[in-house]
């Protein structure tokens, strides 16, 4: 192995929004960023970049296209990245906001397919759009897209704000489900705003289908948001890009992110993008097995000691989403198949509960499952991207916490 993971870096009071906020003592296994260092070659063009000394506004080169065009075409089979086809911005949050802006007037509906990445409803509101939820469906241990409900729910929507892969129930879309979306969408004049934040962190079996990699007609009524941040953990450097086949729709992009006044980039972002993708491919390799491994070891230390909690099978990111509904009386009495969503029956307020006394009486923080959505009330996300050691203590935190939860 070249690269060390199980590494401990101490980052407790260095400002880190996972470390800083969460209980003393507690280990922060909650909001999607990684305790390991980047990439060494992320960080040499970095010290390269801090070297010279000199931070004025940054251009976006040549080279970054380049970069963006050789990494996804390379990895994912997606060419045409190109200056006439991306526009870059400071975040992927920025990104589809920008791209609802655009695509929307105050009123239009955006559909999210819940339970789903909790920072995509202010950007709706933000947006003075309204909120449409397509839940997701959940049977035999496995979460798919509900087809039916979707159509229902596109007659009256005018943009599908979509996750792929899939945050926080870890399902990497296959091209046949994204195809079908796809075809609902063009046939009810909706648009695709395609979050693939993730896609990189996708685990065997299970490869990332870009969107843009679909038939033209649906490539044409969508945007993709990307950006190496997450699988780098270089999410602080904020640096995100908007790919648009259609050069009017990207036209609308440039629009928005200027009128959002996040048009500028971040001279570390570029430079850090370039070397991510243009030399951080074996230390991404070797990450993807450290992470396909934290996740066995979850599924393990399940089995061995917490039977009842049932993690989703994980697909792609490095969030497991975790079924704990079984400790809930209310829930417990009224089911009887464990694998279907009874929701409705796990009393309001229970993960919230639960992970307050995880994070409070247990020292071990996970994200409250409720915040992807009320769908979720009984479930907790879990951030398994942490040294393997830190990650045991983590698990036998909360193994001691069930026994001791009322
Ligand atoms: C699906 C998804 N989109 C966007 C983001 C945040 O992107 P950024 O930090 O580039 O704004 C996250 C962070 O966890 C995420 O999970």
């Amino acid at each position: 192995m070249k690269y060390n993971f199980d590494e401990i870096i101490p980052r407790r009071n260095t400002g880190s929004v996972k470390w800083d906020h969460c209980a003393p003592d507690a280990i922060p296994m909650w909001v999607a960023d990684m305790d390991f260092k980047t990439a060494p070659e992320v960080l040499d063009a970095l010290q390269k970049r801090l070297d010279h000394g000199v931070f004025g506004y940054q251009l976006v080169p040549d080279q970054y296209y380049e970069a963006i065009d050789n990494w996804f075409g390379r990895r994912h089979g997606w060419r045409g990245l190109t200056r006439e086809t991306i526009v870059p911005t400071t975040g992927v949050i920025a990104a589809y906001s920008a791209a609802i802006k655009a695509m929307t007037v105050p009123g239009d509906k955006v559909i999210v397919m819940t339970p789903c990445y909790n920072a995509f409803f202010p950007a709706i509101r933000n947006n003075k759009c309204v909120q449409l939820d397509n839940p997701l469906r959940y049977e035999n241990g496995l979460w798919s897209i509900d087809f039916k409900d979707f159509e229902a729910k596109c007659k009256e929507a005018r943009v599908l704000l979509l996750c792929n892969p899939h945050n926080p129930v870890g399902r990497v879309w296959t091209r046949e489900e994204l195809l079908q979306v796809g075809k609902i969408c063009l046939k009810h004049n909706v648009f695709v705003i395609s979050d693939e934040i993730h896609c990189e962190l996708t685990y065997p079996g299970h490869d990332y289908t870009p969107w843009a990699t679909l038939p033209e007609d649906l490539v044409r009524n969508s945007v993709s948001c990307i950006s190496p941040t997450k699988a780098f953990n270089i999410a602080g450097i904020q640096i995100a890009n908007i790919f648009a086949k259609d050069p009017v729709i990207l036209a609308k992009m440039d629009r928005a992110i200027n009128d959002n006044e996040c048009c500028d980039v971040n001279v570390f972002g570029v430079a850090a993008l370039m070397a991510a993708y243009n030399h951080g491919e074996a230390w991404l390799d070797q990450l993807r097995e450290y992470l396909l491994d934290n996740a066995r070891t979850v599924y393990c230390f399940l089995e061995d000691h917490l039977p009842q909690v049932v993690a989703s099978p994980l697909e792609g990111t490095y969030l497991m989403w975790l079924d704990f509904r079984f400790l809930d009386s209310a829930y417990g009495s009224a089911r009887n198949d464990k694998d279907v969503a009874r929701n409705d029956k796990v009393s309001p307020g229970f993960s919230e509960r639960l992970a307050n006394h995880l994070e409070n009486n247990c020292g071990v923080k996970l994200s409250t499952g409720t915040i992807y959505g009320p769908v979720a009330e009984g479930w907790e996300r879990l951030n398994i991207a942490c040294p393997r050691k830190v990650l045991l203590e983590g698990l036998s935190r909360i193994e001691k916490g069930l026994q001791r939860f009322p």
